[in-house]
C-alpha cells in the first residue's frame, strides 16, 4: 500500500516535470500581423503540445519537418493544421531559391520547423510581447507579437554555411543577395538569420539570441537555446524520412573537387646543405685522394720514370725541334695495329695538307679568284633571304604541345583578338569623400573617380579611338590609305551596331560626357539623390543593369557590358569583395580583330602605330600612363637588334686592330752611334711598314665575313629562315675560333727557319703540313659541337646552330687555301722589303744582315711561356695542384649547376629604356585579369549530353 502511494506520488512528480519541460508558447493563428503584409499572429498557448490526428496534417508535417517525425508514434506539435499550411505557403519562395541545393533547403526548413512547431518550444523561445485579441464580444485571446529565438552558434553557422553559395540562376547572383538583406559579400550568419527574423515578409518579429548557455529566466523557467542538427552541403543526407545527393560544385564551395595539388619534392637536404652539394664533395674528396694516392705509389716505386719527367723538363724545346712524327714513328716499331694505324692516318693527312699548301702557295692568283667565286656562288643565296621575327616561331619548338594546340585553335576559331591597353593612373593619389543623400551615405573614394579626372580619361579615350593610322604595305611602303578603329575593331553587333569594344568605365556612360555630368536632384528638398557615383555602383555590381535611378544604362556603346576587374586594376579585396570604389587606376581596352595570316593585319597595325606615336607624345600632368599594342613587343625586339649594329661594329674594329697589329713580328733596330735620331725614327717607321701585317689581318676578317656570308646564302638556298641574332652573334664566333688559324699558321712561318735548298713554296706547303691537321681537328670539333647544338627543339637555337657550324666550317676552308695564297703573297713582300698596304714603294734604307740578327729576337709572350710558364706548370708540385684545382673547379660547377633558374622572362627581352617595360610593371601591379583560357573538345559527336 505504502509503495503503491509512492509510486504514485513518483509518477505525478514525473509527469510534472515532463508537462513543465514540455510546453508551447503558442498553438493556433490569431489576429492579423500590424507588421508585415497579411500574415497573422499566432495565439499564445503555455499548455502541452498537442497530438495530431489528421492525415493530411501528417502528410505535411513528415514533408516539412522530418526530424521531428517519427513512423508509429505520436506527434506532438504545437502547430496547428492552420499554422502548417501557412508556413507551407511560406517556404514558396525559399523552396524556389534554395531546392537546388536539398541539404540547405532541408536545414533551412528545419530551423523554421522547430520554430514554428518544436513540441519543446518553451525551452528556447522567450515571448517579449504580447496582445489581447478579440475574435468576437466577449472572447480575448492572447498572440505572440515579439519573441526571442534561442539558438546555437553551431545551428545558425552550419544553416548558413550549407546555403551561402547556392546560386539564383535567373539572375546570375547568389541566394544569399536575396535572403540576407545585404549582398552576398558582405553577408554573415547572424546577419542572415536576424533578418529572417526582421524582414518584410515575416509576421511577426522574432530576435535572435545565439548563445551556447543555458539559463533561467525565472523560477520556472529555463532557457536552452536549440541545437538543431544541420547537413553540410557536399554531403549526401540519409535519414529514416529523407534522401538527398550532395549539392553540386556551383552551389556548395565544399563539393568542388579539389585539385590535387602537386607532391611537394621536399629538396633533399642534408647538414642543409642539399644532396647535389655533398655529392659534388664526396666525389672531389674521392677523386682528390685516389689522384694523390695513385702518385704517391708511382712516387714512391718508380723513380727512375721521375727522372725521366725532370730531363724532359730541361730537354722540352729540344724535343720540340726534333722531327715530332719521325720520332713517333720509330716507336711505333714496337706498337700495336692500332697505334700504328694512328700514325699512318696522321701521316697521310699531312703529307695532304703539305701537298694542297704548296698547291696555293705555287699558285696564289688562281686558289684566290677560285674561292673568291664559289663564295660568291653560295652568298647568291641572300637572294631568298628572309628573316624569322615572331617570337612564338622563334622561341617554341614546332612540336611542342602549346604550339599545337595553338595552331589549333587559330585555324579552327581564329587568333585571340589584338589588344591595345592603356593603365591609367592618377598622379595625386589622394582618396576623398563622397557626399549625397543616398543608401550609402559618405563613403571614401580613390582619386581615379573623381569627375574632372573621368572627364580627362573619357577624352583621352575619345581621342584615340578617332586617330587614323596610315596604311603600309608588307615592305613597310606608305600607301595612300587611312585606317581608323572603326574598320579594325570588334564590333558584336555589327552591322546593327558598328561601335567599337571598348572595355572602359566610361562605357558605363556611353562614352558621353554629358552623361557623366548627369544627376538626379530631389523636387521636394532640392538635394541630389543620385550621381555618376550611384550610377558606378550599380555598374560594377551588375554591368547588365539597363535602367538605374538615374535612367542610365550600364551597358557600353557597343551593345555589351563592361567588366569592372577588366576596366579598374588596384583594387583592394574585403571579404572576397572587390572593392572597386578604391580602384587606383583606370584600364581602356580597345579589342581589335585579329586574323591567323599576318596580311590581313597591316590595318590592325598602322593603326596601332599611330596609338604608339600619339601616345608617346601625350602628356597630362594629372596621369600617369603606360600602354602597350599587339605590335609593342615585336617592334621592340626589332628596335633591340637594330640598335646592337653600332656595338657590333666597333667591337669588330677592335677585334681587326688586334688582329692586325699582334699578327705581324716588328725588329727593333740598334741606334747606330753615329747616327742621328731623326734618320733613326725614319729607318724604324720604314721597318715597321715592312714588318705590318695590316693587310693579312684584313684578309683574315674579310675571309671570316666571307664564310658568314656563304653560309646564310646556303641556308637560304634551302629555304631556312634566318633569324637577327645570326647577324649579331655569328661573325663575332667565326671570328674568334677562326683567329686562333690565322696566328697558328702566320706565327709558325715567323719562327720557322727556312732550311737549305728550300723555296717559299716548299717552305710553307711544309708548314701547312705541320699545322693544318691540328687545325682540322679543332675546326671540326667546333663545328661538329654546333651542328649538335641544332638537334635542340627551339628554332632560334637550331637555327643558330646549323648557321654557326657551317660558317666555321667554310671558314677553315678558306684559310687553309685562300688565307695561305695570301700569307704567300704576303710573304714575298717582306722578302722583297716592299711596304704594308703601299706594296710599289720599298725599303730602300736597307738593313745589313748584321743588324737583322741581332734584332732578330722572340716575342715577349713567347719567352714568357717558354721560360717562366711551362717550367712552373711541370713542376713537381705544381702539376697535382694544377690537377685538384681543376676538380674543385669542376664539382663546384656541377653542383652549381643544379641551381641554374630556366624559363625566359619577357621583361628580359626588352630594350631597357622601352616604354613596354613600364606597360609590364604597371600590368603585374594593377590588373587583376590574366590572359584567357580555352579549352576545345575536339570529335564531340552529340552536344546534347
Ligand atoms: C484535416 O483538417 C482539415 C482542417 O481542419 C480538414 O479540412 C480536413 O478534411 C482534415 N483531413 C482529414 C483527412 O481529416
Ligand atoms: C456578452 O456578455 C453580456 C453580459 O455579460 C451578455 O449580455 C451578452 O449576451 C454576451 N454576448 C454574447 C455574444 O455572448
Ligand atoms: C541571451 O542569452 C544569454 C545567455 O547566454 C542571456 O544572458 C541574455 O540575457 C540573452 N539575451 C536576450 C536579449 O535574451
Ligand atoms: C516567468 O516568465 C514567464 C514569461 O515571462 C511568465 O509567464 C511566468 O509567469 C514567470 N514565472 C514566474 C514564476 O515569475
Ligand atoms: C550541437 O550539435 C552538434 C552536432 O549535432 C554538436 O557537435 C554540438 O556540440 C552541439 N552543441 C551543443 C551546445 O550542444
Amino acid at each position: 500500500m505504502k509503495l503503491k502511494f509512492l509510486l504514485l506520488v513518483f509518477v505525478a512528480i514525473n509527469l510534472n516535470l515532463e508537462y513543465v519541460k514540455c510546453n508551447c508558447i503558442w498553438y493556433g493563428q490569431c489576429g492579423p500581423s500590424q507588421h508585415g503584409v497579411d500574415g497573422r499572429y499566432n495565439c499564445k498557448y503555455t499548455g502541452q503540445p498537442k497530438i495530431q490526428t489528421n492525415e493530411t496534417f501528417i502528410t505535411i508535417f513528415k514533408d516539412l519537418c522530418p526530424h521531428m517525425y517519427k513512423e508509429n508514434e505520436d506527434i506532438r506539435t504545437c502547430c496547428d493544421y492552420e499554422q502548417l499550411i501557412t508556413f507551407y505557403d511560406n517556404l514558396s519562395v525559399p523552396r524556389q531559391l534554395l531546392s537546388r541545393c536539398p541539404s540547405c533547403f532541408k536545414n533551412f526548413k528545419a530551423f523554421l520547423c522547430d520554430f514554428t512547431c518544436s513540441p519543446t518550444q518553451n525551452e528556447f523561445m522567450l515571448i517579449t510581447k504580447e496582445d489581447e485579441y478579440h475574435p468576437s464580444e466577449n472572447v480575448t485571446k492572447i498572440e505572440v507579437v515579439e519573441l526571442t529565438y534561442h539558438i546555437t552558434n553551431y545551428s545558425v553557422n552550419a544553416l548558413y554555411k550549407s546555403c551561402q553559395d547556392v546560386q539564383y540562376a535567373a539572375s546570375n547572383q547568389k541566394v544569399m543577395d536575396l535572403l540576407c538583406g545585404t549582398s552576398a559579400e558582405s553577408c554573415s550568419p547572424e546577419i542572415f538569420v536576424n533578418y529572417l527574423g526582421h524582414n518584410s515578409q515575416t509576421p511577426f518579429i522574432f530576435n535572435m539570441n545565439i548563445t551556447e548557455n543555458e539559463y533561467n529566466f525565472n523560477s520556472t523557467l529555463h532557457i536552452k537555446p536549440k541545437n538543431t542538427t544541420m547537413y553540410e552541403c557536399s554531403k549526401q543526407v540519409t535519414t529514416e524520412n529523407f534522401n538527398a545527393s550532395a549539392c553540386g560544385c556551383s552551389d556548395c564551395e565544399d563539393s568542388c573537387p579539389v585539385p590535387v595539388p602537386p607532391p611537394i619534392q621536399k629538396p633533399c637536404k642534408i647538414f642543409s646543405l642539399t644532396c647535389g652539394d655533398v655529392f659534388a664533395i664526396t666525389l672531389f674528396i674521392v677523386f682528390t685522394t685516389t689522384f694523390l694516392v695513385v702518385i704517391f705509389v708511382f712516387s714512391s716505386t718508380n723513380g727512375k720514370k721521375n727522372l725521366k719527367y725532370q730531363k724532359f723538363d730541361n730537354e722540352c724545346d729540344q724535343e720540340e725541334s726534333k722531327p715530332f712524327l719521325q720520332d713517333q714513328l720509330d716507336q711505333s716499331q714496337k706498337a700495336s695495329k692500332i697505334k700504328m694505324f694512328g700514325v699512318h692516318t696522321d701521316r697521310y693527312i699531312e703529307i695532304f695538307f703539305q701537298k694542297l699548301g704548296f698547291v696555293c702557295a705555287s699558285s696564289p692568283i688562281k686558289v684566290i679568284l677560285l674561292g673568291l667565286m664559289l663564295c660568291l656562288v653560295c652568298s647568291g643565296g641572300f637572294m631568298y633571304f628572309s628573316v624569322l621575327t615572331d617570337p612564338v616561331e622563334l622561341w617554341s619548338p614546332e612540336n611542342s604541345d602549346t604550339r599545337i594546340n595553338k595552331d589549333y585553335y587559330d585555324s579552327h576559331f581564329r587568333p585571340f583578338y589584338r589588344t591595345t591597353q592603356i593603365i591609367i593612373r592618377p598622379t595625386n593619389q589622394t582618396p576623398w569623400i563622397h557626399e549625397i543623400f543616398d543608401d550609402f551615405g559618405p563613403v571614401e573614394y580613390s582619386s581615379a573617380l573623381r569627375l574632372d579626372f573621368l572627364h580627362q580619361v573619357l577624352e583621352l579615350q575619345n581621342k584615340i579611338s578617332s586617330l587614323e593610322g596610315q596604311l603600309e604595305n608588307d615592305q613597310g611602303l606608305k600607301l595612300n590609305k587611312t585606317v581608323k578603329l572603326k574598320d579594325i575593331c570588334f564590333a558584336p553587333l555589327k552591322p546593327d551596331n558598328s561601335n567599337c569594344t571598348i572595355q572602359s568605365i566610361l562605357n558605363y556612360w556611353q562614352n558621353d560626357p554629358d552623361l557623366l555630368d548627369k544627376i538626379v536632384v530631389d523636387p521636394d528638398f532640392g538635394i541630389t539623390n543620385a550621381d555618376y557615383i550611384t550610377h558606378f555602383e550599380t555598374c560594377t555590381k551588375s554591368p547588365t543593369s539597363v535602367n538605374d535611378t538615374l535612367g542610365l544604362s550600364c551597358l557600353g556603346t557597343y551593345g555589351g557590358i563592361v567588366s569592372p576587374f577588366v576596366a579598374m586594376g588596384g583594387y583592394p579585396q574585403y571579404k572576397k569583395a572587390q572593392q572597386y570604389g578604391n580602384a587606383s587606376a583606370l584600364i581602356l581596352t580597345f579589342i581589335i580583330n585579329n586574323h591567323k595570316n599576318e596580311s590581313e593585319n597591316l590595318a590592325a597595325m598602322a593603326w596601332e602605330k599611330s596609338v604608339i606615336e600619339f601616345l608617346k607624345n601625350y602628356t597630362n600632368e594629372n596621369m600617369s600612363i603606360s600602354f602597350s599594342t599587339e605590335r609593342s613587343i615585336q617592334d621592340e625586339l626589332d628596335r633591340e637588334s637594330k640598335s646592337d649594329i653600332s656595338t657590333i661594329l666597333i667591337s669588330y674594329m677592335a677585334m681587326f686592330l688586334y688582329i692586325t697589329l699582334t699578327l705581324g713580328k716588328y725588329k727593333l733596330l740598334k741606334k747606330n752611334t753615329n747616327e742621328s735620331n731623326f734618320n733613326w725614327i725614319l729607318k724604324m717607321c720604314q721597318q715597321f711598314l715592312v714588318d705590318m701585317k695590316f693587310s693579312l689581318g684584313m684578309v683574315g676578317v674579310v675571309i671570316v665575313m666571307l664564310s658568314v656570308a656563304s653560309s646564310i646564302g646556303l641556308f637560304s638556298y634551302f629555304h631556312v629562315k634566318a633569324t637577327l641574332i645570326i647577324f649579331e652573334v655569328i661573325p663575332f664566333l667565326v671570328l674568334a675560333v677562326g683567329v686562333d688559324n690565322i696566328f697558328i699558321l702566320v706565327q709558325s712561318y715567323q719562327r720557322d727557319i727556312r732550311l737549305d735548298h728550300e723555296t717559299l713554296e716548299e717552305q710553307i706547303a711544309r708548314i701547312v703540313g705541320k699545322v693544318g691537321p691540328s687545325m682540322l681537328l679543332t675546326s671540326s670539333a667546333e663545328s661538329l659541337a654546333f651542328f649538335l647544338g641544332a638537334l635542340t627543339p627551339m628554332p632560334a637555337v637550331r637555327i643558330f646552330s646549323l648557321y654557326a657550324g657551317l660558317a666555321v666550317l667554310i671558314d677553315f676552308i678558306l684559310q687553309i687555301t685562300v688565307f695561305v695564297s695570301f700569307m704567300t703573297l704576303d710573304c714575298k713582300r717582306e722578302l722583297s722589303k716592299r711596304f704594308d698596304l703601299i706594296w710599289c714603294l720599298k725599303n730602300t734604307s736597307g738593313l745589313n744582315e748584321e743588324t737583322e740578327n741581332e734584332a732578330d729576337t722572340d716575342g715577349f709572350l713567347f719567352n714568357f711561356f717558354k721560360n717562366k710558364h711551362a717550367p712552373f706548370l711541370m713542376n713537381k708540385c705544381t702539376r697535382p695542384l694544377v690537377i685538384i684545382v681543376f676538380f674543385a673547379i669542376f664539382f663546384t660547377s656541377v653542383s652549381l649547376m643544379a641551381k641554374v633558374e630556366t624559363g625566359l622572362d619577357q621583361k628580359l627581352s626588352m630594350p631597357k629604356d622601352s616604354y613596354v617595360l613600364d606597360y609590364f610593371e604597371a600590368l603585374e601591379k594593377y590588373l587583376s585579369v590574366g590572359v584567357p583560357v580555352y579549352f576545345v573538345l575536339k570529335n564531340v559527336d552529340d552536344y546534347s549530353s
